[in-house]
């Protein structure tokens, strides 16, 4: 898997895609990550990105010409690299809501480019021009990309074979399954006067299944309804 991503901050991005479970990922080539100024791409001597809205308006919208031009150029040289051509995805408040299934979706792909606007937005005519999708992380409105496009790269990375150590270090996560996932314990057996409950010091394999399953219908049924009455659906329909 090979993810670029189209921003004026890089260097924050690079920062946090080369520490911890990606980092790794990447010494060991698993996954690239490639992070890009889109900056270098103006044609003008300031380097301006950005200018006053058509129609008024306050803030500043990104130009079309600096982000068309980065991303046509990381097109070519994942291309030219040997990948497929990059899904191009825009991190916007308007876009689709990021969820696992769509995290699996592009978790498949050989190479996904991740466009991060700033100010108050980016011209509608260079989305128009090359996103195949635009892309949400949640209701709420950030600053920029940034933060949705490390989040859209970090979910997907840990899907992609060789991040994790095994697929049960997603199989059984939160989300994955439809289910939240259930509480989890470490050492000491008894922290604050709470102890560890009994069933997980059994060493019986079978009840600590059943007991982790409860845990995590309980949960989701009690925090999240919405997604527990997707959950018995289905497994209605599978039986
Ligand atoms: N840019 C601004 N807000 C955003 C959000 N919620 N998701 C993705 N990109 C954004």
């Amino acid at each position: 898997m090979r993810i670029d991503i189209v921003t004026l901050f890089p260097e924050v991005c690079d920062a946090m895609m080369h520490e911890s479970i990606i980092g790794r990922a990447q010494k060991n080539g698993y996954i690239e990550v490639n992070c890009h100024q889109i900056r270098d791409y103006t044609t003008n001597k300031q380097k301006q990105v950005d200018d006053y809205p058509y129609g008024g308006g306050h803030g500043m919208i990104m130009q079309a010409q600096p982000i068309y031009d980065c991303c046509l150029d990381i097109i070519d040289k994942a291309q030219n690299a040997g990948h497929a051509r990059p899904r191009v995805i825009f991190m916007t408040a308007g876009g689709a809501t990021l969820t696992e299934e769509k995290c699996k979706e592009l978790a498949q792909l050989d190479s996904i480019l991740l466009v991060c606007g700033h100010y108050e937005g980016v011209d509608e005519r260079v989305i128009e021009a090359l996103a195949d999708e635009e892309i949400s992380i949640g209701d709420y409105v950030l600053t920029g990309g940034e933060l949705a496009a490390l989040v859209v790269a970090d979910s997907v990375c840990r899907l992609c074979d060789g991040v994790l150590s095994s697929p049960e270090g997603y199989e059984d996560e939160s989300y994955y399954t439809g289910l939240l996932e259930y509480p989890q314990y470490s050492r000491p057996e008894i922290w604050n006067d709470a102890k560890v409950p009994d069933v997980l010091l059994s060493g019986h394999h079978a009840n600590i299944k059943k007991w982790r399953l409860e845990q995590a219908e309980n949960r989701t049924k009690s925090r999240r309804p919405d997604m527990y009455k997707l959950y018995i659906d289905k497994k209605q329909k599978t039986k």
